[in-house]
C-alpha cells in the first residue's frame, strides 16, 4: 500500500514535500507514457463523480479525459443537475455519492464542503478548486516549472496580482512546502491573509524557500524565473470589478514588467482562462465600460516565446492523471 492510497487532495499544506515532488515527478512519468502511447489503466473499472459548482473548461476537460485514460469512467454532475446545496445537505450527498462512486471531485465555493464529502462520502475527494485553495493546478504548475527548468527547488516564482486569490494561497504554500521562491506582488489590499502567510512561513522555516509579501513590483519581480499571473476577479466575486482595476493595474504583467526581471529565459505561468484581449463576450463587456482590452496580462506577452501557459493547461490532465491513480489505484504505483 502506498503513502496515498485511500487518501483525498483537499490542499497542500496536507502533504509533504516528498510526497508532492512525487505527485510531480509520477505526472511527468504518465505525461510521457501517454506521448509514447503506452497505456496506463491505473483505475480499470472504476466510476468517478465530477461535481461542478462552478464553471470550468481546464478542470472538467482534465479530470474527464484523464478519468478515461487511466480505464475509469466519469460522470459530470453539474450545479443544476443535483439536489446539492437546493433540497439536499452536503453530509447526505456525500454518502450516497460514495456508495455508486470510487472517487469525487469537486469544485465550488467553500473549502467546509469539499472536506464534508471527504468526511461522509468514504470515497477520496480531490478539490478542484474552491475559494480558498486549487490544489490540482499546483501539481500542474510545478510539473511545468520542472519542465522548463529542471527543478523546482531554488526556482524563483513572482506571481503579480491579486494576491488573495485561490491561485496566489496555494503558489504560496506549495512553493514553501517544495523549497521555491514565491514572491506575492500585489498592492497592500490584495495581500494574502495572515493565516496563510504564517502557514507558508512554517513550511519555508524548513524548506529554506524565500518568501516576500511586497507591494514593489520592481523589488518583487527582479531576476524572477516565472512570471506568474491570474484574473483580478475570480468566479464569485464580479461585483468587484471596478475597484480591482483600479488596485491592479499597476500589476499588470506586460513587456515592461517582463523587462524589470532582467532575465532573458523568465517563463510566463497563469491557470487560465486569461483576459488578454476583448474577443470573448466578457471582454466586450468589459471593454464597453472600462475602455480596457486586457486586464491581468497583455496580448503581446501571452502571445509571446516567455507564454507556457498551454503546455502547463495540458499538464492539467498528466497531474489529475497522477492525483487519481496515486490516491485510487489498487496497482502499485512505481517509483519515479
Ligand atoms: N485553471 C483552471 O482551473 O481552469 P478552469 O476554470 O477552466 O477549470
Ligand atoms: N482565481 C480564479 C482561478 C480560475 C481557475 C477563480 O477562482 O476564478
Amino acid at each position: 500500500e502506498s503513502v496515498f492510497q485511500g487518501r483525498s487532495f483537499l490542499a497542500e499544506k496536507e502533504f509533504t514535500k516528498e510526497e508532492l515532488q512525487y505527485l510531480i515527478n509520477f505526472s511527468q512519468h504518465l505525461k510521457a507514457l501517454k506521448k509514447r502511447n503506452v497505456p496506463h489503466r491505473y483505475l480499470e473499472g472504476k466510476k468517478i463523480a465530477l461535481l461542478f459548482e462552478k464553471t470550468s473548461t481546464r478542470t472538467r476537460a482534465a479530470f474527464t479525459t484523464a478519468a478515461i485514460d487511466l480505464g475509469a469512467h466519469p460522470e459530470y454532475l453539474g450545479a443544476n443537475d443535483i439536489q446539492l446545496g437546493k433540497k439536499e445537505s452536503t453530509e447526505d450527498t456525500a454518502r450516497v455519492l460514495g456508495s455508486m462512486f470510487d472517487g469525487i471531485e469537486f469544485r465550488g465555493f467553500s473549502q467546509e464542503m469539499v472536506e464534508e464529502l471527504s468526511e461522509f462520502s468514504g470515497v477520496p475527494v480531490w478539490n478542484g478548486l474552491t475559494d480558498e485553495w486549487h490544489p490540482t493546478q499546483m501539481i500542474a504548475d510545478f510539473l511545468t516549472i520542472q519542465e522548463a527548468f529542471g527543478k523546482v527547488e531554488g526556482i524563483t516564482l513572482a506571481y503579480c496580482g491579486d494576491g488573495r486569490n485561490n491561485v496566489a494561497n496555494s503558489l504560496l504554500v506549495t512553493g514553501a512546502i517544495l523549497g521555491t521562491n514565491i514572491r506575492i506582488v500585489s498592492p497592500k489590499e490584495l495581500q494574502p491573509d495572515t493565516s496563510v502567510i504564517e502557514l507558508a512561513n512554517t513550511f519555508a522555516e524548513k524548506s529554506g524557500a524565500n518568501l516576500l509579501i511586497t507591494s514593489d513590483v520592481e523589488k518583487g519581480v527582479k531576476n524572477a524565473d516565472v512570471l506568474y499571473t491570474d484574473v483580478w476577479v475570480s468566479m464569485g466575486e464580479e461585483e468587484k470589478f471596478e475597484e480591482r482595476v483600479k488596485l491592479l493595474l499597476p500589476y499588470q504583467v506586460n513587456q515592461k514588467l517582463l523587462e524589470q526581471t532582467e532575465n532573458e529565459n523568465v517563463i510566463f505561468l497563469h491557470c487560465l482562462p486569461a483576459f488578454h484581449d476583448a474577443s470573448t463576450v466578457y471582454g466586450k463587456k468589459i471593454k464597453d465600460q472600462f475602455g480596457m482590452e486586457e486586464m491581468e496580462v497583455t496580448d503581446e506577452v501571452f502571445r509571446s516565446v516567455h507564454g507556457w501557459q498551454f503546455q502547463q493547461a495540458e499538464n492539467r490532465m498528466h497531474s489529475i492523471k497522477a492525483i487519481m491513480a496515486a490516491t485510487l489505484g489498487d496497482l502499485f504505483i512505481p517509483h519515479v
